[in-house]
């Protein structure tokens, strides 16, 4: 029988009967591969009836209320991304770029942890060696971690049945595979299945597993978006190669909030927790430059500062460039727009680059009038002062909205020593100013920028 084979996307796991330049369910280019399609089942699909079942439903009401347990990982900020500590028995997903820093953090936490939990680390990137002399470097030595390089996945669940661990960590999944599939590591078919094992490991052993996803911009292997629905967590290590901060951010978590983000520094012996992401993200900051304005977003039930920047210069061409990073490029340009329209600001045919530092994502409303007034300073080629900060969602109609948890931030923003503070005239909760902190109320962007930049 000729062999059939099947297409996949790399990226979100699509399966298709054709090949495609393009995948129709994600929009990514150059993404399908093919791959074999594997035998199904020898019944051929057809369900068997009348046989006893092996799992039984149970009455949510009869169930018990057991909160899930939880243990700490020594790493505060990676507690806080998991929403107050890792859930035995749960799978976790970690996602990042290659060379991110996902093998130094998961051994540093094995260091935290393995003096109390038995941990089995499986690497299919390294040698034993190379293991050792890393977790020398990081200052790792934890009597209970063991060691394994290995590939395939029997022979990682028969190490896992003979070692019972309480913590697993594969680093990582597109290295993982099952010989009896004829597919090839980090194809989609593997690295589904791959997982799918380990979580019924992990479920049936209550084992926590963390997993390593490298997310990979060509889509030659499967990234871990293909997982996400498979998992109970999902995180993404982000931050700029050439930059030492880096972000852990929860894309899903079933047992917490999604929001929280985690902040490291990547140093000569590994990984530090910068415990005031509001310092880092200020530090650095141009002194009496115009273009620049600081503002305040939560980040999950932490207020965290950031400084947003601006350039806009003449442009050279019939078009206008526009280009945005860390603000959502469509929401910058609906700001430009209010801006040339509401505020009296010609920049229709300026360029306009809107960047924020740190490489945080600024998905907040609450980060509006900062870029608002940074393009405006840009423009005037004035500086807001660098004892003010902002705050302000801006509508349509150029209006200053009101933005939730204004006290919060105001006392980040006060504890750093900043002695002015924009925000909106109408505020719904009762104000608490801290000392020292002027506010400047204001109804729209004209306002704003009149009493800033005038
Ligand atoms: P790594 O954890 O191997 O990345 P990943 O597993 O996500 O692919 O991190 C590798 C990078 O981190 C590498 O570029 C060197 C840097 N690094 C440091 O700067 N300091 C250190 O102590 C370590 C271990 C790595
Ligand atoms: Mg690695």
């Amino acid at each position: 029988m000729k062999s059939k084979t099947v297409f996949f996307c790399s990226e979100c796991g699509y399966e298709t009967p054709k090949w495609s330049g393009r995948c129709p369910a994600c929009g990514n280019w150059n993404t399908i591969s093919e791959a074999p399609a594997e035998a199904k089942s020898k019944s051929g699909g057809i369900l068997a009836s009348g046989r006893a079942p092996k799992t039984h439903p149970e009455l949510l009401s009869a169930l018990g209320t057991d909160d899930e347990v939880r243990f700490f990982t020594g790493f505060e900020e990676f507690d806080r991304v998991l929403g107050g500590g890792a859930v035995r028995g749960s799978l976790v997903l970690v996602g990042g770029a290659p060379g991110i820093g996902k093998s130094t953090l998961l051994l540093q936490f094995c260091g935290n942890l393995g003096k109390s939990e038995k941990i089995l680390y499986v690497s299919g990137e390294e040698s034993k060696r190379q293991l050792k002399l890393r977790a020398e470097r990081l200052g790792v030595n934890a009597d209970l971690l063991y060691v394994l390089a290995e590939t395939d996945l029997n022979e990682i669940v028969a190490a896992v049945e003979d070692i019972k661990p309480d913590v697993l960590i594969i680093d990582s999944v597109q290295t993982m595979y099952n010989p009896e599939l004829t597919a090839s590591p980090g194809s989609v078919t593997q690295v589904k299945d791959c997982t799918m094992a380990i979580m019924q490991l992990a479920k049936s052993s209550n084992i926590t597993a963390f997993i390593v996803g490298h997310v990979n911009k060509e889509g030659a292997i499967a990234g871990p978006k293909v997982l996400e629905h498979m998992v109970d967590c999902v995180l993404y290590f982000e931050g700029e190669s050439n930059m030492s901060y880096r972000i852990l951010r929860a894309a899903k978590n079933r047992f917490g909030s999604t929001n929280e983000i985690g902040v490291f520094e990547m140093g000569d012996s590994g990984l530090t927790e910068v415990k005031n992401p509001s310092e880092m993200m200020l530090s650095g900051r141009p002194v009496g430059s115009p273009g620049t304005c600081v503002t305040c977003v939560i980040e999950g039930t932490r207020p965290i500062l950031a400084e947003v920047q601006a350039l806009v210069a003449p442009s050279g061409f019939n078009v206008a460039r526009r280009n945005s990073n860390g603000i959502d490029y469509n929401r910058a340009t609906l700001l430009l727009a209010v801006l040339e329209k509401r505020g009296g600001l010609s920049v229709g045919n300026s360029d306009a680059y809107i960047n924020v530092i740190g490489g945080l994502e600024l998905s907040e409303p609450a980060a509006d009038l900062a870029t608002v007034l940074a393009v405006a300073s840009s423009h005037r080629d004035k500086a807001v002062g660098d004892d003010l900060a902002a705050v302000g969602e801006v509508g349509l109609t150029g209006e200053i909205r009101s933005v939730n948890a204004l006290n919060q931030r105001l006392a980040e923003i006060a504890r750093l020593g900043f002695r002015r503070c924009v925000i909106p005239a109408h505020v719904r909760a009762e104000l608490k100013v801290p000392k020292g902190l002027e506010l400047i109320s204001v109804k729209n962007i004209r306002e704003a920028i009149s009493a800033v930049l005038s």
